[in-house]
């Protein structure tokens, strides 16, 4: 699946004895604060370079050396561990797992009874010491011996209770983290503190979790993975616990009040076979995007006690499990300019441009920046290293600067003064900046989206044209269109007859496209081919839709209460065009569709893809073969389904076509029903 990222080459002891210091520094850091100035990757990348050269030249080990120990040998703490909290041995792919797995079996001369399977999650290991059952001491890792006590903590941390459901006295293991909102909502403290963000999850959670005397609160989040009774205590619970399979002590930590990753997507599982270890971590490899917390890998353990006790320990990490590595979804680069666009709709928004990074299979060069706002709320610099995330279909985006690699050289960014397309003001009064001349600045482009494809299909009607008519002055907007006389274009340039005529029958067959077409050609912001469907679906008319007030456009799913009013407030913004679409006699009725007060929920249920979301990927063949992917994708919303893009543990139904690629692969490991086009045209044949 992943293969083991290339190596740091070190060619001479001084090159050797650098890279030795710049890990023990990055790994002091990164377990101090989360502050390192290497990514996970890079980091990595010099260990094994390390690695590689102590091997070729033993003579040479430096003392100081990180391999071989817990935490890179960062030394924190000076509370003792009952029992050393160890790391974990990393695979990287299939065939590595399938290596680690057999050379486990020839020590134990026999299979591994069952293994489970469950995330690793990227935050801090933790021990968190409970007395009768009540939550007594907090300790980070530290060097794996001794750790440092964070108790301060005690009473931020969702998912690890002040108190037990019994009263019993035991350690917990587990991982402190912070999910996406307790980032954004600790980015949000911090800025409106000091002015500066957190550089991503990790590193907030390992400075939350540390300081003491912060002025604000940031929550934290736990999931527990093991659990320790005292050492030397043979009570019945104590004797228990040391006998029960891992997925079982898991249900009773769970049963105690604490939070284990059982009622997320990627739930610990029991394997009998190393063909569904395998399976499991496509699983949660498919869902990891969608999780609302990081996790960096997949842990795999023996489940059963015997097979624990059995297969022992290294010095640094159990012999009885190990981390299968997935590729990271974050990295650091630089941050080298700034560009400034107006959208079709007038929206002035900026662009990241980056040193060119690796990320998650792709090579990332622009990541967005959403606006202005966001900018300074991160305290963004030109120069400035970054971290930039991206994982599955994810737009790629700058999360933060990572303020302790600052040069000194860093040059604020130009935030434009006017509008980058026509020089005209800026209207700043909300988030999201505007040219003053709204559509109007960006006429060329509203008016291209308009007539393209999958909005109102007029042939003949490029990109070239359009410019010929606005520059005529023979429209401003698409609604002009419908106006034009054969004569005004005979009378331009490189028309002729059989053009001009071809012209005004495409124009004039545009007039019949369906509700969700034209209202898709708007160009309402928030909303694009998917969403103008399901809001021509739900109204049925465009003057339900115009007549509608923000609660009841809520009523469509996928609108919440932050794009409803936005929807509401470019309808009137609008009113003038569609005044002249319906003028120029251009159809405002949804085929099929039945307006909300005639019972639409009822209608939906009987359709055959109610309730459904449906992934088409390939191409087509069959009966389905003319068709674009958004008429594709109109079909499926017509008999009651939801066309989505990406495959995720909520598509119901994959239609592959010839070529299908990753999203069938992506289906099959998720159990997701996948059909051919020819078999999905025999199920909606009433539609088509
Ligand atoms: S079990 C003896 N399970 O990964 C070590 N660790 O690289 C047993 N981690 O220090 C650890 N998720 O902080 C285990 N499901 C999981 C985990 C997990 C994350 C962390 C943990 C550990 C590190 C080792």
């Amino acid at each position: 699946m992943t293969d083991a990222p290339p190596i740091t080459v070190l060619a001479d002891d001084t090159a050797y004895a650098e890279a030795v210091q710049l890990a023990v520094d990055s790994a002091a850091a990164y377990y101090a604060d989360g502050t390192s100035t290497l990514d996970d990757d890079a980091y990595d990348r010099l260990v094994r370079g390390i690695q590689a050269y102590e091997e070729a030249h033993p003579e040479a080990v430096l003392p100081l050396s990180p391999t071989g120990k817990v935490a890179g040998g960062a030394v924190v703490g000076d509370v003792p561990h009952t029992v050393p909290m160890l790391s974990l041995d990393n695979v990287f792919g299939a065939e590595q797992l399938a290596d680690w797995a057999a050379s486990l079996e020839r020590r134990l001369g026999r299979p591994v009874t069952e293994w489970s399977v469950e995330p690793k999650l990227d935050g801090l290991a933790i021990s968190a010491r409970y007395r009768h059952g009540r939550l007594a001491q907090l300790v980070t890792r530290g060097d794996g011996s001794a750790g440092e006590d964070v108790s301060h903590a005690i009473g931020t941390i969702v998912g690890l209770p002040d108190r037990l459901a019994d009263a019993v006295t035991v350690e917990l293991r587990g991982e402190v983290m912070m999910t996406a909102s307790q980032f954004e909502d600790a980015c949000a403290k911090r800025q409106a503190h000091d002015g500066t963000t957190f550089a991503n999850p990790r590193s907030a959670a390992a400075g939350t979790l540390r300081a003491q005397d912060r002025p604000y609160v940031c929550e934290l989040t736990f999931f527990g993975y093991g659990v320790l009774p005292p050492p030397g205590d043979d009570s019945e619970l104590a004797v228990r616990l040391r006998e029960l399979p891992h997925s079982e002590i898991m249900g009773w930590v769970a049963a105690q009040g604490v939070q284990t990753t059982a009622a997320t997507p990627v739930a610990g599982i029991v394997a009998e076979t190393l063909e569904r270890v395998q399976e499991r971590v496509g699983e949660i490899a498919a869902v990891r995007a969608e999780l609302p917390f990081g996790i960096d890998g997949i842990v795999i353990k023996c489940d059963l006690a015997a097979d624990q006790a059995e297969a022992g320990f290294s010095s640094r990490a159990p012999r009885w499990a190990v981390a299968y590595k997935l590729p990271a979804t974050e990295k650091i680069t630089k941050l080298i300019d700034v560009e400034w666009n107006t959208g079709r709709t007038g929206i002035i928004a900026p662009r990241a441009v980056l040193e060119p990074v690796e990320l998650d299979g792709s090579i990332v060069t622009y990541a967005t920046l959403h606006n202005v706002a966001d900018i300074t709320r991160r305290g963004l610099m030109l120069g400035d290293s970054v971290t930039v995330y991206k994982a599955g279909d994810v737009i790629p985006r700058v999360e933060a600067p990572v303020v302790h690699l600052r040069t000194g050289d860093e040059r604020p960014i130009a935030i434009p003064q006017v509008c980058p397309s026509c020089g005209d003001a800026i209207d700043s009064s909300q988030e999201r900046w505007r040219c003053v001349r709204g559509r109007a600045c960006r006429a060329i482009a509203s008016i291209t989206y308009a007539v393209g494809r999958d909005q109102l299909d007029i042939e003949g009607l490029a990109e070239n044209r359009v410019q010929q008519l606005l520059d005529a002055g023979l429209i401003v907007d698409f609604a002009d269109l419908f106006f034009l006389t054969r004569e005004q274009l005979l009378d331009l340039e490189r028309m002729g007859e059989t053009s001009t005529d071809n012209l005004l029958a495409a124009i004039e067959q545009a007039k019949t496209r369906s509700l969700s077409r034209v209202f898709c050609a708007l160009g309402v912001r928030g909303t694009g081919r998917s969403m103008s469907r399901r809001i021509a679906r739900h109204f049925a008319t465009m003057d339900n839709i115009r007549t509608a007030d923000s609660e009841a456009i809520q009523q469509v799913e996928g609108i919440g209460p932050e794009k409803a009013p936005v929807v509401v407030a470019e309808l009137i913004e609008l009113a003038p065009l569609i005044d002249k679409l319906v003028k120029a006699g251009v159809n405002m009725i949804e085929p099929g569709a039945t307006p909300p007060e005639e019972g639409a929920p009822a209608a939906v249920a009987e359709l055959p893809l109610a309730s459904m979301s449906v992934v088409v990927t390939g191409a087509m063949t069959g009966p389905l073969a003319e068709l674009s992917r958004n008429e594709v994708n109109e079909l499926i919303e017509r008999a009651g389904g939801k066309a989505s893009s990406s495959v995720s543990a909520k598509t119901s139904l994959l239609v592959a076509g010839e070529k299908a690629g990753s999203k069938r692969a992506k289906a099959e490991t998720l159990g997701i029903r996948v059909l051919s086009p020819e078999e999905f045209a025999v199920e909606i044949s009433a539609f088509l």
